[in-house]
């Protein structure tokens, strides 16, 4: 299915500027209609209209129309008149969504008049614009999506049609009978007001976080006290905890305070540990700027702080007031980060939904782009799947080990590269040893586990650094996660149906490393 937008709207709706905020915004290609028609005839469309008419002009149009709407996840601004040939609306339609901007006659009189409309071929006289209007009425609500522009900038515009694209959603999570709101928006600060009230507050953010998108938040955060932490994984100590516990102190903070966490998982786990020890617990809202956190951290009610070198030792389970995953902040990511948060998505999707898991296989050209409706699509999909899974088991006791597929091997290889190795691309290689051995065994077909593997290693940047196998074998005794002094693992019996094995032996692991190295270093 084809996903290009195309802008249309009379003149002066501002099918251009929109257009090309919402491709930037959305990070695709932006292409002017009217532009392309220029560059091909090397003449300005008033000159063509001039020179060949407007029926010849038409005819153009539509041949254009036919070669772009072969493209995919293009924003395009056509002409006004673009939809007027049903044949047009229904290339378009079938290439993707039209939006029609609207504006009242009288307004795009103003702004034609004060712009020049010199270069506006079909602008003669106020009545001839009159009927020109009417005789679009009908093309114009016909378009799949009718958005009023009055007093709306280009920005607010493109979030309205990004809203309609991919509606916000709110959800309740229920975590061992606590109840919160899950809410995912393009305007996440909007979502705050009604929680915060007049209460003192704590925000918790890190620096990166805060020169991006703290002037997003700010106006609504008032007089809270604001705390900008280092970025990354070096912040989330025990140290830095009893800073934060020492500024809430100082600012008499009761247990009525509130603390709100808006970053990555770093800044989550810190901010919800904080906030659950803190005289003995306060309330919290995680507001969740990174895709790991959107599809994963901010999720479940799990709390924690790193000690040395070791990853989450020390934490505990417990549940916020709200959780916001904030679509509109996954633009400014870096594509690490994006890829980081495309392997817990898809780990999900492999063990709990197929769904998930085939959008990711196939757009993941777009979304290793930062394609921002293909993201928010992904982040709505595992967060649900994510909630429903820990609302079923929060304390993973049971059905929610599903979501450490992955991570007994990975956890080695993280641990064997010193934690030089990303946690992501740890955990893809894990992925793909358990699907290995999940293949070596029967229960796997050849041709299933080699489209995972197949998307699994465009997460992999680089060979496959495999830790000797003895030294793979006590790091994974060690872990945490596992029971009756086996080493557990999570292997599939195709997509959604995981099964839990402890009795894979060291040889067997063995193979099936050798397997993904060949796979993966060719
Ligand atoms: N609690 C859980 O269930 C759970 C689950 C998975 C991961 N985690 C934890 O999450 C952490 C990893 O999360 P992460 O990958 O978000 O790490 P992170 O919080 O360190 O964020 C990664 C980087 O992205 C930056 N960043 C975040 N949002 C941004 C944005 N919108 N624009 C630009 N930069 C942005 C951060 O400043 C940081 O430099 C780990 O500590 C991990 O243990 C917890």
């Amino acid at each position: 299915m084809k996903e290009n937008i195309y802008i249309t709207g009379f003149m002066g709706a501002g099918k251009s500027a929109v257009a090309q905020t919402l491709a930037k915004f959305l990070k695709r290609r932006f292409i002017d209609m009217d532009e392309v028609i220029s560059r091909k005839s090397g003449m300005s469309v008033a000159s063509y209209f001039e020179q060949f008419g407007e029926n010849k002009f038409r005819q153009a149009e539509t041949v254009s129309l036919s070669e772009i709407a072969r493209q995919n996840r293009v924003v395009v601004a056509t002409g006004g008149g673009t939809p007027i040939r049903s044949e047009n609306r229904s290339m378009m339609r079938d290439s993707g969504t039209i939006v029609c901007l609207q504006v009242p006659l009288k307004d795009c009189m103003t702004r034609l008049s004060s712009a020049g409309s010199m270069e506006r071929p079909l602008w003669k006289d106020v009545a001839s614009v009159k009927t020109l209007f009417d005789s679009r009425r009908q093309a114009y609500e016909d378009c799949d999506l009718k958005i009023d522009t009055s007093d709306k900038t280009p920005e607010q515009l493109a979030r309205e049609i990004c809203e309609k694209l991919e509606p916000p959603r709110t959800t309740n999570v229920n975590l061992a009978g606590s109840e919160h709101p899950l809410i995912i928006s393009w305007r996440a600060p909007c979502e705050l007001p009604e929680i915060l009230k007049t209460r003192k507050k704590i925000v918790l953010t890190d620096k990166r976080i805060s020169k991006f998108h703290m002037d997003r938040y700010a106006p609504i955060l008032e007089d809270a006290t604001i705390v900008a932490l280092r970025p990354g994984e070096r912040s989330k100590t025990l140290g830095t905890a009893r800073r934060l516990y020492e500024v809430m102190l100082k600012d008499n903070m009761g247990r009525d305070g509130l603390l709100i966490a808006i970053g990555g998982g770093v800044v989550t786990d810190l901010g919800a540990f904080v906030a659950s020890t803190y005289k003995r617990g306060i309330p919290f809202i995680l507001v969740s700027t990174s895709l790991v956190g959107c599809v994963d951290a901010a999720i479940g009610g799990k709390a924690a702080v790193d000690l040395k070198a070791v990853k989450n030792p020390v934490g505990c389970f417990s549940s916020p007031s709200c959780v916001i995953l904030d679509l509109t902040a996954l633009g400014t990511l870096p594509s690490r980060c994006l890829t980081e948060g495309l392997v817990e998505a898809y780990k999900t999707g492999l063990v709990a939904n197929n769904e998930l898991a085939g959008i990711i296989e196939t757009d993941i050209n777009p979304l290793l782009r930062g394609d921002m409706l293909c993201l928010a699509r992904i982040v709505k999909l595992s967060a649900l799947t994510k909630v429903e899974i820990v609302g079923k088991d929060f304390k993973e006791t049971g059905l929610r080990r599903i979501l450490n597929f992955g991570h007994t091997y990975g956890h080695a290889v993280e641990s064997f590269s010193n934690y030089r190795l990303s946690h992501g691309t740890a955990v893809a290689v894990g992925m793909m040893v358990a699907i290995s051995l999940s293949g070596r065994r029967g229960l796997l077909s050849s041709a299933v586990s080699e489209s995972m593997l197949t998307t699994l290693s465009r997460f992999v940047a680089g060979p496959v650094l495999a830790p000797p196998i003895e030294i793979a074998w006590a790091i994974m005794m060690n872990d945490k996660k596992n029971r009756n002094g086996r080493v557990n693992f999570v292997l599939l019996e195709g997509v959604s149906s995981p099964i839990y094995v402890d009795d894979v032996t060291p040889d067997e692991l063995a193979k099936a490393v050798r397997e993904v190295e060949a796979f993966k270093n060719g």
